[in-house]
């Protein structure tokens, strides 16, 4: 393995299209005779249709047919199973009945000559309602209904309530999270379009494969009379993994009408019908030994989840890293879900683990304190050597590597752990840290790579780039096996015909992707052998195993040499191909994760009250990084995602009618350049063979989680208010500016 590409500081090799305006995305395909639809989307959480009048809207310019619940397609359900590829979030199909589970649910869906006579008619439609009281929060869902137990994702070992009451000391505290809806720059759209009942979608996923088989089973169809195709993404966070209802409504309606149509989900309605991390109210009990080890570690979640289907088991497992991380022998960790009227939830970057992480880590920090013991000290002690919940040996982890390189960097040892004792002017500083966490996972991919007479190389994988750099590893893993500098390696991704790769979540992507990738290459040479040696070929006289390949050179044992494009031209041959398929991970024999440490600085203002993250240094480790460019790139995007669910957002329903109130860029608040502190990454480089070829584990998810607990452990350092509840806004410190202003 070439070490000058594979780890290489590369820029993206798509930036060039992005930034000409040249990468479509979905709603920037235009097609001849192509329409638009628009949603009309329920203004009530719960009830039913008693009536939809759409006489006035079918006389407003434009229109062209307006669908309803009785007036839509018969389609079918897809079994929703992620191991089969065709999962969606909900089984229920758009227009299926006059049932309303969510605001902001599609209940008619007008096609219209232009967007804005679509837009225009929608609004004129009348849809009459029989209410009922409507669940707006995980408060009201547990008191009227209690929670339902999610077994399959529990775990228990030991006896934790014994082992608490023998504990020398204990913590006992619940921590919450609000909903945090997904924002990407990219609103979910679709441009779908039929041809001799074949189905082409250019569609806002995260998974062509996937979503090419949930509408092959919807319609009716085969999958090879589906193709989905996504070249670009701007982004997703989760929300694009698995199809929504919008994809569907538009590749009906294209049908009954015979035209392609295209549909975007207004932004407003991106609150409601495509996903959000869900509330979570976590109990975390621990009891530690007098040394500071955990003896009983106990995590109870309760989430909320939609009434939309029975068939609907999203779990938000906050408790799965909780399981493994630290070493205890008497542990239990439970989720349960309690149902509300709002859309239902899906992953969001790194899901479970980020709340989860805010929920221990603060916890970790909580009974640093009663132990009198440094939080990082205390973490250090605790940490495990295996994964206790599996009873495996972790794959590589080298968190205490991590704390030290984190921790000195920073500067941690000249801590002052005295609440408020750190100031600079106005200002209190407030230091505090957490442990990060994710699971690797690698899934069986197919790949393609070619050699070409011009000297290029090619690869294409049904995977897709969702921003992140994917068709840029792609090319440097090709570089890597064929010695074909970057600038001549073309990579397709996002078409579902290509051989069948991941989705762009779960941090798996680059870990399944590349290996499948070389494994191509490597056919490729092989080929690339088979054509040399023949009678007419470049090497008439010898056998394939005689000749070795490197950097584009085809080489003999007598030392002659001829690089790769001659061989295919002495035979006037366009291409020499491999097709490769390469399996998932040993999860019999190894636990696989990733492990790193943030430790953050902030900095209040107790005069005016104002709280700002002014510095973290995060220590990750992921085995090999492929791209020093982009996956530093990923955790700092991580880190802000993390300041974000920590200081700011959260998706506000009115409690009477479950209506989301901040459903828009300006009430839903993100980090924005001024919230960005001094970030400093350090990617640790300890390559996870076990993993795969590359010793990539991936990047995307792990830099968020810990980054809200180090924060609210930093504000406590500062402040000593306690926050248990995210996100930390400013009057949950008004009564802090007193009494440590009096102190
Ligand atoms: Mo990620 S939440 O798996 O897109």
């Amino acid at each position: 393995m070439s070490e000058k590409i594979i780890g290489a500081a590369k820029p993206r090799i798509d930036g060039p299209q992005k930034l000409t305006g040249r990468a479509k995305y979905s709603s920037d395909n235009n097609l001849p005779g192509m329409v638009y639809a628009y949603g009309v989307f329920s203004t009530i959480a719960r009830g039913e249709i008693t009536n939809i009048d759409t006489r006035v809207a079918k006389q407003s310019p434009g229109v062209i047919d307006i669908f309803h619940h009785n007036h839509f397609p018969k389609l079918y359900h897809t079994p929703s199973s992620m191991a089969q590829e065709n999962k969606v979030d909900e089984v229920r199909l758009p227009f299926e009945d006059n049932k309303v589970y969510y605001a902001g649910q599609f209940v008619a869906l007008v096609v219209a000559d232009t967007f804005e006579n679509a837009r225009a008619a929608a609004y004129k439609v009348k849809v009459d309602y029989q209410k009922s009281a409507a669940i707006a929060n995980l408060d009201q869902a547990v008191e009227r209904n209690g929670s339902k137990m999610q077994k399959k994702s529990n775990h228990t070992r030991g006896n934790p309530e014994e082992a608490y009451g023998n504990a020398a000391k204990t913590i006992d505290a619940t921590y919450y999270t609000p909903v945090e809806t997904h924002n990407p720059m990219e609103m979910h759209a679709t441009v779908a379009a039929w041809n001799d009942g074949k189905l082409t979608m250019y569609d806002t996923t995260q998974g062509v494969v996937n979503a090419r088989n949930v509408y092959a089973k919807v319609f009716g169809l085969s999958p090879d009379r589906v193709e989905v195709l996504t070249p670009f993404l701007g982004s997703g966070f989760g929300s694009k993994l698995w199809p929504w209802p919008n994809a569907i409504a538009a590749a009906a309606a294209a049908r009954e009408i015979g035209r392609p149509v295209q549909l975007v989900v207004p932004r407003q309605e991106m609150f409601t019908t495509t996903g959000h991390r869900p509330e979570t109210r976590q109990r975390m009990r621990l009891g530690t030994d007098d040394a500071g080890r955990l003896v009983s570690l106990r995590h109870e979640t309760i989430y909320t989840t939609s009434t939309v289907d029975q068939v609907d088991t999203y779990v938000e497992s906050c408790g799965k890293m909780t399981q493994g991380l630290y070493s205890c022998d008497n542990l239990s960790v439970t989720h349960a879900a309690a149902r509300t009227n709002r859309g239902t939830p899906t992953s969001m970057r790194a899901p479970g683990a980020a709340p989860g992480m805010f929920a221990l880590e603060s916890a970790m920090d909580e009974m640093a304190e009663q132990l009198g013991m440094d939080p990082l000290e205390f973490r250090r002690r605790n940490v495990s050597d295996t994964d206790e919940s599996k009873g495996l040996p972790w794959s590589s982890n080298q968190i205490r590597e991590a704390y030290d390189q984190a921790a000195e960097r920073f500067g941690w040892a000249k801590r002052n752990p005295a609440i408020g004792s750190m100031r600079e002017g106005n200002e209190i500083i407030g230091w505090g840290m957490a442990s990060c966490n994710w699971e690797a996972i690698r899934r069986p991919c197919d790949a393609r790579v070619s050699l070409r007479a011009d000297g290029s190389a090619f690869a294409s994988c049904a995977t897709q780039d969702i921003g992140t750099g994917t068709y840029t590893i792609v090319a440097q893993a090709v570089s890597d096996v064929t010695g074909v500098p970057l600038e001549k390696i073309e990579v397709e991704l996002g078409d579902s015909s290509y051989p069948s790769g991941p989705i762009s979540g779960g941090s798996w992507a680059t870990a399944t992707t590349l290996p499948a990738i070389a494994a191509a290459g490597r056919k490729a040479i092989e080929v690339l052998k088979e054509y040399a040696t023949s009678e007419n070929g470049a090497f008439p006289d010898a056998k394939p195993e005689d000749l070795t390949f490197e950097d584009g050179q085809l080489k003999n044992t007598d030392g002659k040499s001829i690089g790769f494009a001659e061989v295919l031209k002495a035979r006037q041959l366009a291409s020499a191909d491999g097709e490769a398929h390469t399996e998932g991970a040993p999860t019999e024999t190894y636990a696989f994760r990733s492990f790193g440490a943030h430790f953050v600085e902030v900095r209040w203002d107790p005069g005016i009250s104002n709280l700002r993250v002014s510095r973290v240094v995060s220590a990750i480790d992921v085995g090999r990084a492929i791209n020093a460019l982009t996956s530093r790139n990923q955790v700092e995007g991580a880190i802000v995602m993390g300041i974000g669910m920590a200081r700011f957002e959260q998706t506000d329903y009115d409690h009477r009618d479950a209506r989301p109130v901040n459903n828009n860029y300006a009430e839903y608040l993100v980090p924005v350049h001024a919230d960005q502190p001094d970030v400093d990454v350090i990617l640790l480089d300890y390559p996870d063979f076990k993993f795969n070829e590359f010793g990539a584990r991936g990047i995307g998810e792990i830099g968020i989680t810990g980054i809200p607990a180090a924060i609210a452990n930093a504000v406590y350092h500062a402040t000593g208010k306690r926050i248990r509840d995210l996100p930390i806004t400013m009057d949950k410190l008004m009564d802090a500016s007193a009494s440590v202003k009096q102190a």
